[in-house]
């Protein structure tokens, strides 16, 4: 039958990466499926800026409505960012009926409830496994494969751009702003990289990991952050004479008192392995009661490896539609559970 039409909601990093990956690997793509999937329409600012992937011209528009109120596309992926557009076109989508996807971890760390509620009660997917990890799995892990144990404990690194500044600063000396301009040109840093490198990245991507690990609702104002804008380069090569590596850290940990969720830069032995996740590599550890310990490992960052995560998840909402399943995997995890003071 005929393809599944997608409209896109941005063409930058993120954007260009789901159109190259549906270019490259359609027709693989198509043959799982048992339908093509087809970019019908894609929302940008500027229709004339030159863009790092062919499209044809007639594909842009500015104008949201052309995509949100058209029948004929039931998936929306929003790789646009910000909480306030972004936030009102995935209500519209969700409100027509069409399934969701987004890579946008402001917006679910603020606003995940009235978003999955919005979904639930529509009957429509909202998937966001590209939001934490950029492309690796780890979404789909801690809501389905993870599900049967409580977890104890999510710890990792969660940004690639401040990883890949501090593992430039020690171990090439490099300086600070210089490798930052080098994640930015590189498309691992956010649109403000303040972000980045103050941890708020970061704090919002534990914040949507603890939701889920332990089946409550963590908003990004929740949790402690610190990030790496005060550290020097001599602080690093301290640390690593004494046999440490510096490391961004986001922790969350429930025990009987609590759930405590931080982000901060904290000293790695050199000998464990999350002082080896270097450059823009994420690295996440679970712990669950019945599995023990788990690590999901790889690039957390950039066009290419976000799309994975984007596609697989276009590719799970667009199955669930040719089977008439959508809504069916929500993430109605929720319910209130005490949180430590911050920072204790
Ligand atoms: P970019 O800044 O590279 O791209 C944003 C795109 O959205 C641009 O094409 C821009 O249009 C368009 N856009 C932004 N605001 C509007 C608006 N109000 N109306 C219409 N179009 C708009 O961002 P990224 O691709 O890097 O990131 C996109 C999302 O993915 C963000 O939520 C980010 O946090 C997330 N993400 C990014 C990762 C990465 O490695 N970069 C990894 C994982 C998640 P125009 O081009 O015309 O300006
Ligand atoms: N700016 C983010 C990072 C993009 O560097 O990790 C991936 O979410």
């Amino acid at each position: 039958s005929g393809p599944i039409n997608i409209g896109l909601l941005g063409l930058g990093t993120v954007g260009s990466g789901v159109v190259r990956l549906l270019q490259q690997n359609g027709a693989a793509i198509s043959q799982k499926l048992g339908r093509p999937l087809k970019i019908s329409r894609i929302l940008v600012r500027d229709r004339h800026r030159t863009r790092q992937v062919e499209v044809s011209p007639d594909l842009l528009t500015t104008d949201p409505e052309t995509i949100l109120a058209d029948p004929d596309i039931p998936i929306i992926v929003e790789v646009m960012g910000g909480t306030g557009a972004a936030r009102e076109y995935i209500l519209k989508a969700i409100s027509q009926g069409k399934s969701v996807v987004t890579a946008n971890k402001d917006l679910l760390a603020l606003y995940g409830k009235e978003l999955f509620d919005a979904a639930e009660a529509s009957g429509v997917d909202l998937f966001f496994e590209a939001s934490v990890g950029g492309g690796i799995p780890i979404i789909h892990p801690l809501k389905e494969c993870l599900a049967g144990n409580r977890i104890r404990q999510v710890m990792g690194i969660v940004n690639g751009t401040t990883n890949y500044i501090l593992t430039k600063m020690s171990r090439e000396g490099r300086d600070f702003a210089e490798v930052l301009r080098e994640a930015q040109s590189l498309g691992y840093a956010e649109a403000d990289p303040a972000a980045d490198i103050e941890g708020d990245d970061a704090a919002r991507k534990m914040a949507i990991l603890a939701s889920i690990a332990f089946g409550t609702r963590i908003t990004y104002p929740d949790v402690y952050r610190e990030g790496i804008s005060n550290l020097t380069a001599q602080d690093i090569s301290y640390a690593a004479d004494l046999g440490y590596a510096v490391k961004l850290l986001g922790i969350a940990r429930e025990d009987e008192e609590g759930i405590e969720v931080r982000v901060h830069p904290a000293l790695v032995p050199l000998n464990h392995p999350l002082a080896a996740v270097s450059d823009v590599f994420n690295a996440i550890f679970v712990e669950g009661d019945a599995v023990g310990e788990t690590m999901f490992y790889g690039r957390g960052a950039g066009s290419m490896p976000t799309a994975s995560a984007v596609v697989g998840d276009i590719m799970e909402a667009a199955r669930n539609i040719k089977h008439k399943t959508r809504g069916r995997i929500s993430c109605t995890c929720f319910y209130d559970k005490p949180l430590k003071p911050m920072g204790a």
